[in-house]
């Protein structure tokens, strides 16, 4: 009877061990992952752009990740005119507040995106003819929003792709009807509404020579005023066949030489075949769908998966080497599910742009760019 009642301890105790073996394993398993935001710690902030499902933390998966993967937040969509203020006499608050609240829980930043934009307008502005309404519209919008979330969230892009390929202004609704002077003055405004927040110009291929020339001339322009500009983002929506390194750490260097951070504010590398005379992030680009564009759709070769780990390999790198110019890397989305470029340039694609695929799994990308900093390579 002592035997059994040995016997049985021997097991429960066992069982007990397996148990709690597995369950640790469980959990090392788990914790195994490295933590970007951990790994970059004392170089810059890491950041990804949330869409709303991932703001009510409806999306499982996301709802793990964010907050051990980044320390800071931009809205995808939320904070855009056309969701965040749909009438002339009403805003919409309810998801920005609650995104704030969503990176207060978690010790999270925002990086709110975006005041002034030719894109995603309300409708009642795209009706708008006259110069004193869109002055209106313009002088309310950008005070009304940045006061209420000044302090509240970290930084604002306040002017979002205010230039062409050549550098010169774009034309825009606000050009046409305000001027020249528009960029400068929504940093005016910005800056009265918002003291408490870091204030940014924001644009896609701004790292290419002539859009870069642009950028530095608006940049010394708002300075010359004597308003407020504390740093420029560069949107990062390369190709793994065409990663621009050069450029990248040319204007790395001439922006910061303005004395102002640097960011790369919506970074992606996308893997599909580029429809022909599509350059670069303009949203409202569109080209029409050929299953040659979608080659991918049962998985991601091998082959490509190693470039596109080796193409973010080499751009951390260049990160790194320039970290004490660059203050925060922000990826355009979570995970290959959410990213937009499985809907841009082309509807209905399979790309795979971020560092974890659609079941949040990291890929061989993110191991290659949390190797930089654990071999130091
Ligand atoms: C994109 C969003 O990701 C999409 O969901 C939306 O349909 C269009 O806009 N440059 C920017 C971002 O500054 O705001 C854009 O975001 C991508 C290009």
């Amino acid at each position: 009877m002592q035997k059994s009642f040995i016997k049985g301890i021997v097991i429960a105790v066992g069982g007990f061990v397996f148990l709690n073996c597995s369950s640790v394993n469980k959990v090392k398993s788990k914790s195994d992952v490295p933590s970007l935001k951990e790994a970059f710690k004392s170089d810059f902030f890491i950041g990804t752009a949330l869409n709303t499902a991932q703001i009510e933390e409806k999306v499982p998966g996301a709802a793990v990740l964010v907050p051990k993967q980044f320390n800071a937040v931009t809205p995808e969509n939320i904070m855009k005119a056309e969701v965040i203020h749909p009438e002339w006499n009403r805003y919409n608050f309810e998801l920005s507040d609650k995104l704030v609240a969503y990176a207060k829980k978690n010790k999270i930043v925002v990086n709110a995106h975006t005041l002034i934009w030719h894109s995603q307008l309300p409708q009642f502005v795209r009706r708008i003819k006259d110069a004193d309404s869109v002055r209106m519209f313009f002088n309310e919008h950008i005070t009304t929003i940045a006061s209420r979330y000044d302090g509240q969230v970290y930084s604002w892009d306040v002017v979002n792709e205010a230039l062409n390929e050549d550098g010169t202004m774009r034309r825009s609704i606000f050009l046409d009807k305000l001027g020249d002077d528009f960029v400068v003055e929504a940093f005016r405004l910005a800056q009265k509404a918002a003291p408490n927040t870091k204030l940014y110009y924001n644009d896609y291929n701004i790292e290419q020579p002539k859009k870069r020339a642009g950028a530095i001339a608006l940049i010394k322009k708002i300075q010359a005023a004597g308003v407020r500009i504390d740093g420029v983002g560069i949107q990062g929506h390369w190709h793994i066949n065409h990663l621009p390194l050069k450029d990248i750490e040319e204007s790395i260097l001439e922006f910061s030489a303005l004395g102002i951070d640097v960011m790369f504010t919506e970074l992606d590398l996308s893997v599909l075949p580029n429809p022909r005379d599509i350059v670069g992030a303009d949203v409202n680009q569109r080209a029409a769908y050929e299953a040659k564009l979608n080659p991918y759709t049962a998985g991601l070769p091998d082959s490509v998966q190693t470039q596109l780990a080796k193409s973010y390999e080499d751009v951390f790198r260049l990160f790194l080497k320039h970290k004490d110019k660059i203050s925060r890397i922000t990826f355009w989305g979570v995970d290959d599910g959410q990213s937009w470029l499985n809907g841009f340039p082309v509807r209905g694609r399979t790309n795979y742009p971020l560092l974890f695929d659609k079941e949040f799994k990291p890929k061989p990308a993110f191991y290659s760019v949390i190797a930089l900093k654990s071999k130091g390579k």
